[in-house]
């Protein structure tokens, strides 16, 4: 499994411990950036890892801001990316199964660090469950296609 992972300056630390937690489990990943603290923009990243993603280059991208919510929706934009948002660990896995995420969003802001790698840990370990629930991904895929021309 690789992993692109991006934050901006309010997701700067826990960038550091999402990477520290990829590396105790040997999972590949790259990180996008940030590499300081400095402000910067969050849709610049989100638009590095949502590219890396749809690509199919990484299986999953990890994207954190201060809140979760500007990167998120930036991800989103990028025809084919399905950010989720979670702050605990239902969601984490319920997007997974249902909505086929391909993002993960957090929120440094949000969520303390041990929360927030056991969300990580349960996203990325929950499968998709295909089904009923494609059908669904397929009309959000035609919503894209209707709009982005
Ligand atoms: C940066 O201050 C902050 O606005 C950003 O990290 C994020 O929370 C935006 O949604």
């Amino acid at each position: 499994m690789k992993i692109a992972i991006g934050c901006d300056h309010g997701g700067y630390n826990l960038k550091g411990e999402i990477i520290n937690y990829l590396e105790s489990k040997s999972i590949e990943y790259k990180d996008y950036g940030t590499f300081t603290k400095e402000s910067c923009d969050y849709p610049d990243y989100a638009l590095n890892v949502a590219e890396a993603v749809v690509s199919k280059e990484y299986d999953f991208g990890i994207l954190i801001c201060g809140t979760g919510i500007g990167i998120s929706i930036a991800a989103n934009k990028v025809p084919g990316v399905r950010a989720a948002l979670c702050s605990d660990t239902f969601s984490a896995h319920a997007t997974r199964e249902h909505n086929n995420a391909n993002i993960l969003a957090l929120g440094e802001r949000v969520v303390g660090p041990g929360l927030a790698i056991d969300i990580v840990d349960t996203f990325l370990n929950s499968e998709f469950q295909g089904d009923r629930h494609q059908n669904r991904i397929d009309k959000i895929t035609k919503i894209e296609e209707k709009y982005y021309r």
